[in-house]
C-alpha cells in the first residue's frame, strides 16, 4: 500500500542522494522504476559517486509485488579490456531475490571511435521483476510474412521444397497471424529530443523511456527514476498518466528535469504505436499478465497505427 511517504515524493523531483531518499520510503510502494545509473563513472556528473549495492537492496524494497526494474546500463573499456560491470549489476540483483526477467538490448548509433574493433551499437536494458511480472502490455509490431501459409517451424510453404513439404504433410498448419509481439532488441534514435536539447550528457531516448512505461505498467502506477538526470522517464510517465517521482542528486539536473516535466501534459498515445500493442483478437484495449495469466483490462485511446514496419 501506498504511505505518507511515498505520497510525499508522488510527481516530484526531489533533489538528493537516492539512497538517502529512497530510505524515506515505503515497502512495495513503486509499480515499475525506469532509470540508468553512471556507467563505470564514464561520464563526469558534476562528481557526484553513486553505492550500486545499496541502491540495488533499496529498489528491490520499494518495488511493489510482481512490479519491474528496468536498467539501463553500458560498459567502460579500461586497459583494453570491458569492465563487464552491467553483467555483474544484472547477476547482484538476481543474488537480492530479483527475477531477471529479460536481457534487452538498445540498438543505437553512437558515431565512429576508431577502436580496434567493431563500433560499439548497443547498451543492456536488463528488466528486473520482484516475483512474478504483474503487469506486461506488449507492444506489437506487424508480421512480415501475414496471410502466408506456414508449418509450426514459422517457415512459409514457398520456403520448402516438394520433398520436404511431403514429409511434413501430416503436420497441423496455421496462418501467420497480422501481428506478433515486438522483440526485444530496441532500436532507438538518440540524436535529437523531438527538437528539444537538454543540457545533460547522457539523456536517453524518449521512446526507450515511453515504450518501457507503457508494457509494465499502467494508468496510475507509479514510475520511479532514482537517477533522473534530466527527467526523461518522468516527463514519459506524466505523459502517460502515470504518477511519477525523480530523484537527481546534481541541483542543476534536478532543475532541468523540473523544468521539462513542468512543461509536459498528459498525450494519449504519443508515438501512435498503440494500435502495435494490441492483440488481435481484443481490438481497443491492453492486456496485463497476472499470475493466471493474461487479462483484459481499461481500454487506452487508440490514435492509428503508428510508423512501425513489419518485423
Ligand atoms: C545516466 S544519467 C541519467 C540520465 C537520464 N536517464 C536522462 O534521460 O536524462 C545518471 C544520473 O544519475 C545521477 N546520479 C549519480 N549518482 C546519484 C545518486 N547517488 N543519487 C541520485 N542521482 C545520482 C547523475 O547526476 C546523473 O544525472
Amino acid at each position: 500500500m501506498a504511505t505518507k511517504e511515498a505520497m510525499k515524493y508522488k510527481n516530484e523531483i526531489v533533489q538528493g542522494d537516492c539512497l538517502e531518499v529512497m530510505a524515506g520510503m515505503d515497502a512495495d510502494s513503486i509499480d515499475l522504476t525506469v532509470t540508468s545509473p553512471p556507467y563505470d563513472n564514464l561520464r563526469e556528473y558534476h562528481g557526484f559517486t553513486f553505492n550500486f549495492e545499496g541502491i540495488a537492496k533499496e529498489l528491490y524494497r520499494i518495488t511493489k509485488s510482481g512490479g519491474v526494474v528496468v536498467w539501463v546500463v553500458g560498459d567502460q573499456t579500461k586497459n583494453g579490456s570491458e569492465t563487464g560491470t552491467s553483467f555483474r549489476q544484472a547477476l547482484y540483483f538476481k543474488e537480492i531475490g530479483f527475477n531477471l526477467h529479460d536481457t534487452m538490448i538498445y540498438y543505437k548509433w553512437s558515431g565512429p571511435l576508431n577502436h580496434k574493433r567493431y563500433e560499439q551499437e548497443f547498451e543492456y536494458m536488463f528488466v528486473l521483476a520482484k516475483g512474478n511480472i504483474k503487469t506486461f502490455n506488449p507492444i506489437m509490431v506487424n508480421c512480415k510474412y501475414y496471410g502466408k501459409d506456414s508449418d509450426r517451424t514459422g517457415q512459409t510453404y514457398s520456403q520448402h521444397n516438394e520433398k520436404y513439404r511431403k514429409i511434413r504433410s501430416g503436420i497441423d498448419r496455421t496462418n501467420i497471424n497480422p501481428r506478433r509481439i515486438r522483440g526485444n532488441v530496441w532500436k532507438m534514435d538518440n540524436s535529437s529530443q523531438r527538437g528539444e536539447r537538454y543540457d545533460h550528457p547522457a539523456i536517453f531516448p524518449e521512446k526507450l523511456a515511453n515504450d518501457h512505461i507503457i508494457s509494465w505498467s499502467n494508468e496510475e502506477d507509479t514510475v520511479l527514476d532514482p537517477m533522473c538526470g534530466s527527467g526523461t522517464t518522468c516527463k514519459m510517465a506524466k505523459m502517460n498518466n502515470r504518477n511519477y517521482i525523480g530523484i537527481e542528486v546534481s541541483a542543476e539536473y534536478a532543475e532541468i528535469a523540473r523544468r521539462r516535466v513542468e512543461a509536459t501534459h498528459y498525450q494519449p498515445d504519443l508515438f501512435g504505436i498503440c494500435g502495435h500493442r494490441l492483440f488481435p483478437s481484443f481490438p481497443g484495449c491492453t492486456l496485463s499478465v497476472g499470475h493466471s495469466g493474461f487479462h483484459r483490462h481499461q481500454p487506452r485511446p487508440v490514435r492509428g497505427d503508428g510508423g512501425e514496419g513489419a518485423e
